[in-house]
């Protein structure tokens, strides 16, 4: 699909659906100017409440030849004073699923022009963004997707060029992420994910990949007692892209998490392959980065294995001793994403030396059951940097909430047989023991963990995300990138 800025008079521009907003009982000189050439058409839809403008609402009336257009479309937009950047790229996602419905091969749409608290270039990025996401399906797989109906082009009435290239860079590395996630664990093995981050070469990205020798070599023993019960070879995937200050993104890439010994009951299991949503969506961002030559220094790494029970498994009550030389009696084979990060954290502060460090997990279910899927947990050594990681949640909608990594919660993580136990010792603060665990594996450098266990993946189509991997993290980390430089 094409996304194109042109100047001009919305009723001017031959088009197949017209898309114009609306807030809540609020009427703005876009509708006014409509209602008058479809001859009182939504002033009677206002009249008998058919249409009021609440959020997501949709009315589509035909024009009859009395625009360039065939179709208006007008989409709610909801109460002026609740609206922002998230309500367009709704409204955008919305009105844009409602055109294609209807067999639409060219839209004009108006909804940036409807609201000036924010800048012009936020608001065309915000409705591209809503737009291309909500255009996106996962159904490669199936035959029926020869029958889908597609948007050929979409035309920004004075939209700015450099806007939509931004957001339609940022739209498809989120989109590939999401890919990325949806595709089975029989074919999105560890060698595929390193597969997908050697392809980034190309865009000047240097892409180291460690395969299971070197990785003995390189002493990653946790990863590997990981990987031991799966027939897949690990691998340890290093990215690097520009100069300067470094900034470290490690992703957990289990591609598939059955639990292991500790095998998870089916339910739990069924979506488990969106445990490698972390090395996606690094990837993600190094997409991102890398095509839009922002003028950054960054490393995205993932370590990638498998999740399995076998006669090779390893067993709950095993010590190891990890990168950095701590031994770890690992108490749940469950708890295999902390066992991975843990060596190439340390490997990366130690090789690379960044000024800041940042993990993203699918790390524990307890994060779910305290933040649900509207908030990404947020654990951290560095107060500036959580807020500034909050600010960049505010602004891309990609939300983080903090939790404390209080001295108190190490008590439970103490082995009497080893330097730390991999998992607490009753039912509480799941995802803060899972954090405290992977603080013993990071020394000096500010570190942040991001568990994005329940944002990661929605189980049901809501807004612009479809059922499936929702790509989080990428535009949260990019915006962050981008206010620091
Ligand atoms: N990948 C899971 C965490 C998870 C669960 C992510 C549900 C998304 C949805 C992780 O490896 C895991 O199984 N964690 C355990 C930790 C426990 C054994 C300490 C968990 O959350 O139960
Ligand atoms: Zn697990
Ligand atoms: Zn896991």
């Amino acid at each position: 699909m094409k996304v194109t800025a042109q100047k001009g008079d919305f009723e001017k521009m031959p088009c197949d659906v017209l898309v114009l907003g609306m807030f809540e009982n609020e009427e703005n000189t876009f509708t006014r100017k409509a209602d008058a050439l479809l001859k009182n058409e939504l002033g009677k839809a206002l009249k008998n409440k058919e249409f009021s403008g609440e959020a997501g609402q949709i009315k589509i009336v035909s024009t009859l030849g009395t625009m360039a257009a065939h179709k208006v479309l007008f989409v709610g937009l909801g109460k002026k004073k609740d609206y922002n950047l998230e309500q367009l790229r709704r409204a955008a996602s919305a009105s844009f699923k409602a055109a294609r419905e209807t067999c639409a091969r060219r839209v004009v749409t108006t909804l940036h022009l409807c609201d000036a608290k924010e800048i012009l270039h936020e608001r065309v990025v915000a409705l591209t963004e809503g737009m291309v996401l909500g255009n996106y399906r996962f159904s490669q797989f199936k035959e029926e997707r020869k029958k889908e109906k597609h948007v050929d082009e979409v035309i920004i009435v004075d939209g700015q060029k450099e806007s939509i290239q931004r957001a339609e860079v940022i739209a498809a590395a989120t989109m590939h992420v999401r890919d990325l996630v949806n595709m089975p664990p029989n074919i999105a093995t560890p060698t595929y994910l390193a597969d997908e981050a050697l392809k980034l070469k190309m865009l000047g990205v240097k892409v180291t990949v460690y395969g299971k020798k070197e990785l003995e070599k390189m002493r990653f023993n946790a990863m590997l007692s990981v990987a031991q019960g799966s027939a897949q070879e690990p691998k340890f995937v290093v990215m690097e892209y520009g100069k300067g200050k470094l900034y470290s993104f490690v992703g957990k890439g289990i591609t598939f998490d059955s639990g292991g010994l500790d095998i998870k009951p089916p339910k739990m299991m069924e979506d488990m392959k969106y445990d490698m949503a972390g090395a996606a969506t690094v990837m993600g961002i190094m997409e991102v980065v890398a095509t839009l030559k922002l003028p950054v220094h960054i490393v995205c790494a993932f370590p990638t294995c498998e999740n399995m029970p076998s006669g090779t498994s390893y067993r709950p009550s095993d010590v190891i001793t990890a990168y950095n030389g701590k031994t770890i009696e690992m108490m749940n084979t469950d708890a295999e994403g902390r066992m991975i990060l843990s060596d190439a954290l340390a490997y990366i502060e130690k090789e690379y030396k960044p000024d800041v460090m940042i993990d993203l997990a699918t790390l524990t279910g307890a994060c779910i059951i305290a933040l649900g899927y509207w908030a990404t947990g947020m654990l951290s050594n560095d107060d500036q940097l959580c807020e500034e990681l909050v600010t960049a949640g505010n602004e891309t909608y990609e939300r983080v909430w903090r939790l404390p990594l209080w001295e108190e919660y190490k008590e439970n993580m103490k082995s009497d047989v080893a330097d730390v136990r991999s998992i607490g010792k009753g039912f509480d603060a799941g995802t803060i023991e899972g954090a405290v665990f992977l603080q013993h594996f990071v020394d000096k450098v500010k570190w942040v963990h991001l568990d994005i266990a329940g944002t990661a993946w929605f189980n049901a189509d809501k807004y612009y995300f479809s059922r499936g991997g929702t790509g989080a993290g990428v535009r949260l980390l990019v915006k962050w990138l981008e206010n620091r430089v």
